[in-house]
């Protein structure tokens, strides 16, 4: 759906499909020049990840491979609880491989830094962070992401994968909610 549909929703657009596809294809332009030579696995972060994954997988013009992991950090509300679960693991054996873990927004940083050293725990060649979208408050973690999409606000923001509470994913635009749905 388009912003249209949710109008009174949102506050603002942040960022349109145009902007979001423009924007994944310079991501996309660095990640081949970085991996030159090497193979290359993308982690997506199920779920919000999807529509980020199925856009930049695309944008490469090389081979990579895809995988999925789902962990849970947040309850159905707007605050992270603090917790990390895995919910669906690897299907690949990452030992010795190039792992890109493909997010949607890095907020306080709590789930990809939990997640990096999990991963790393696995000896690959390298482990790095590709993410749409992050937070101010996630330059307080140990968490370096090699490759951000842009930096944003504190505000919630949804659509392209992005939630709340289920809904707004398939979202074509990225849009800060409106503090009425929510509040
Ligand atoms: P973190 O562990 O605080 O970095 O939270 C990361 C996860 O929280 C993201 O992958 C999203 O699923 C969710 N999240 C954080 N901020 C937002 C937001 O503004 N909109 C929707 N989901 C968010
Ligand atoms: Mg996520």
């Amino acid at each position: 759906m388009d912003a249209a549909h949710v109008d009174d929703d949102l506050v603002e657009v942040l960022f349109t499909e145009k902007q979001i596809h423009d924007r994944l294809g310079e991501l996309a332009a660095d990640i081949e020049r970085d991996y030159d030579g090497k193979d290359l696995l993308i982690v997506g972060v199920l779920r919000g990840a999807v529509m980020v994954m199925a856009d930049l997988a695309r944008a490469l013009g090389r081979h990579v491979e895809m995988d999925w992991m789902a962990v849970s950090s947040y309850g159905s509300g707007t605050k992270s609880s603090g917790v990390v679960r895995i919910l669906k693991d690897l299907d690949t054996d990452i030992s010795g491989r190039h792992v890109l873990i493909v997010d949607e927004v890095i907020d306080t940083g709590l789930t990809l830094s939990w997640l990096t050293s999990n991963l790393n725990s696995r000896n690959p060649a390298s482990v790095e962070i590709c993410t749409l979208l992050r937070k101010p408050e996630a330059q307080q973690m140990p968490v370096q992401a090699r490759y951000v999409g842009w930096d944003i606000g504190e505000e919630f923001v949804v659509g392209y994968g992005l939630d709340y509470r289920e809904n707004y994913r398939n979202l074509r635009d990225i849009g800060t909610l409106a503090p009425h749905v929510y509040s």
